[in-house]
């Protein structure tokens, strides 16, 4: 055996026993001669102890040779430790080892950076931790999250088992069809010219699962989307991918309602509270200016269009001529914004289309803005009365097209209420978490620039049944059986009701989406076949397992959670992916590259 315990486990009750532990030196300090090594495994420490006036020389020698990281294989006496000398924020804090025997399994080289403290190695930069993420991978913040992470996949599991759901994988390889995202292609060797593509999700294999009479199907799904990363982002991510038959909306809340009360109670402990709120898109935007409201705080959006409509204040009656809106937040206590914090809103407003961002700051009684001036006392009273101001208070407006106004206003509140957070103005517990779901979406949304409709969801989202006849008529109209489920400003989760039935399907890709009928036929023909077989109703949808997984950590980057993330370039630092292959290996899939030269 290679070792008798794991080094968490070591109590007052093990004292006088011989024990082996393995692990990685985790520290060694050197104490009047006495060398004292914390030996670290997956599940704690344990310190040793290497006295050598107990020892033979050559082995005092080794333990005095260590380095950090080194993996050795101790044998010892189990004793109290001396008087005063506890360790209370450790489990193994009240006894050590002395050491008898130590096997040095591989010596560690120098470290690139320190793991031992949390606090440096919070600090090293990322890309390091990256480049050594087997290192990384040790510290216990990123071993807590990886454990988590494999304990929600065993409850994900045993949950969808008892509701009667089958675990089906479904194919990487497969064809290139436009679903949103861009995609990766993998050239074909046995017929040249050809491309599988790399699933977005695997929505349509779901679907025609359902087809074929599975019922309840899900997975815990890698798909690939070659997108810009962010924090939130990777190349290629997990879904919990859901997909039933015979079954409306409600379902699938009350079905994700209790697999995440489950999650959160064994991730967590926690009670959430079901069911989750539920909020129409109009109002979500309406009210918070996104359609992942954070809801923990308020600073809701205001309207004020009534009262702008003829304003002598151009920006805003001329806005509400057009047929826009005038929209305003009270970021309360802001009015100490710096002037580069308003700078930067203004240009976070102006990145999301806005011409500018008027304000208004209320210090010491008075209303401190350009636009004051233009301003009626009835246009006063009402922006007094609806943002109930105060001393100390910035009011931000937004004035344009409805949406566009509200997506900026949204953004703006977001970042007011990090500045409010930085500067301790706004709290927000730790283990509050507020979920809804954002339901009621429009099917489609207008590409201005492509003069083109194109889903919000996917185009396999089924109208809502009495919105069906306006869809060639009055397109913006029609509401998608789609729903997302949000949790404190994240969107965790998103799915639709689908449509079964083959002529509607033909209408959304060839009438609704414009896409000409040979291409339907070549990229989903085998969808609009498979629905003239024996189509049950069906519905379905996939929560972010990676988001799952940093909400439950308290991370604000899903690279905290997963064991080899890729950089906001898409390559991953340790293995140096993706890099060039040998000119034969090209010859073999008949590719010729063109790549233009770097600067
Ligand atoms: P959707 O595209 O909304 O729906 O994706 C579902 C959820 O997956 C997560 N997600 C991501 N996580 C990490 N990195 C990414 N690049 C990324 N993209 C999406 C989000 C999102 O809510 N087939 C449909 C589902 C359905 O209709 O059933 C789909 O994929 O948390
Ligand atoms: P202007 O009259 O263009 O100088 O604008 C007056 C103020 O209104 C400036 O503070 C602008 O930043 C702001 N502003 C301009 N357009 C908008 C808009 N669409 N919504 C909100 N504020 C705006």
């Amino acid at each position: 055996m290679k070792r008798t315990h794991h080094c968490n486990e070591l109590r007052p009750a093990h004292i006088g026993q011989t024990v082996t532990l393995c692990g990685w030196v985790h520290s060694r300090r050197d104490l009047g001669g006495v060398i004292f090594i914390d030996i670290r495994d997956r599940e704690g420490r344990t310190q040793t102890v290497f006295d050598p006036s107990d020892l033979p020389k050559e082995v005092f020698d080794r333990a005095a040779a260590l380095r950090s990281e080194s993996v050795v294989r101790v044998t010892g006496r189990v004793r109290s430790r001396p008087e005063g000398t506890n360790n209370a924020k450790i489990p193994t804090g009240e006894i050590e080892v002395m050491v008898r025997e130590l096997e040095v399994l591989n010596l560690a080289d120098p470290l690139p950076f320190q793991i031992d403290d949390p606090e440096t190695a919070s600090r090293v930069n990322e890309e390091l931790r990256l480049k050594y993420r087997f290192l990384d991978l040790r510290r216990p913040e990123l071993a807590r999250n990886i454990r988590l992470r494999s304990k929600v996949a065993i409850v994900t599991r045993q949950f969808m088992d008892e509701q009667g759901f089958l675990e089906v994988e479904t194919p990487i390889l497969f064809k290139s069809t436009p679903e949103g995202a861009r995609e990766f292609l993998v050239p074909n060797r046995r017929d040249p010219g050809t491309f599988y593509a790399l699933p977005q999700s695997p929505q349509q294999f779901k679907q025609i699962l359902m087809v074929g009479g599975i019922e309840r199907y899900y997975q815990i799904a890698r798909c690939f989307r070659d997108e810009d990363q962010r924090a939130d982002r990777q190349l290629e991510f997990t879904q919990i991918d859901i997909e039933m038959s015979f079954i409306e909306r409600e379902d699938i809340y009350a079905l994700i309602e209790g697999l995440l009360k489950r999650i959160w109670k064994t991730a967590l402990d926690q009670d959430i509270a079901t069911p989750f709120k539920r909020m129409p898109f109009v109002e979500a935007m309406s009210r918070y200016g996104m359609d992942k409201p954070d809801t923990r705080f308020s600073m809701e959006l205001a309207d004020f269009t009534e009262e702008f409509c003829g304003s002598q204040f151009k920006v805003f009656g001329g806005a509400v001529a057009a047929g826009g809106v005038v929209k305003a937040i009270n970021a309360k206590g802001l009015a100490c914004a710096t002037q580069g914090q308003i700078e930067s809103m203004t240009e976070l407003a102006k990145s999301f289309g806005a011409k500018g961002l008027a304000f208004i700051k209320v210090e010491n009684g008075e209303w401190k803005s350009p636009i004051v001036r233009f301003l009626t006392d009835a246009e006063k009273a009402a922006l007094q009365t609806k943002l109930a101001i105060e001393e100390g208070d910035l009011i931000l407006f937004a004035a344009g097209e409805w949406l566009a106004a509200c997506e900026i206003l949204g953004r703006i509140r977001l970042y007011a209420a990090e500045v409010l957070k930085a500067a301790g103005k706004l709290v927000i517990p730790a283990d509050r978490f507020d979920f809804l779901w954002v339901v009621d979406f429009p099917l489609l949304s207008f590409d201005k620039e492509q003069n083109r409709w194109y889903s919000s969801h996917h185009p396999f989202t089924a109208p809502v049944a009495e919105d069906i006849p306006l869809l060639k008529t009055e397109t913006r109209k029609v509401r998608g059986q789609h729903y997302d489920v949000v949790v404190n400003g994240v969107e965790l989760g998103g799915g639709s009701i689908r449509i079964h039935q083959p002529d509607v399907q033909k209408t959304v890709f060839e009438e609704v989406l414009q896409i000409p009928p040979d291409e339907t036929k070549l990229r989903f023909g085998y969808m609009l076949e498979a629905f003239r077989y024996g189509a049950p109703p069906h519905g379905g949808i996939a929560l972010g397992f990676d988001r799952l997984i940093a909400i439950l950590c308290n991370t604000p980057s899903i690279r905290d959670v997963i064991a080899f993330p890729k950089t906001a370039k898409g390559t991953d630092l340790m293995t140096d992916a993706p890099a060039p292959v040998p000119a034969k290996q090209l010859r073999e899939l008949y590719l010729e590259l063109k790549v233009p030269k770097k600067e």
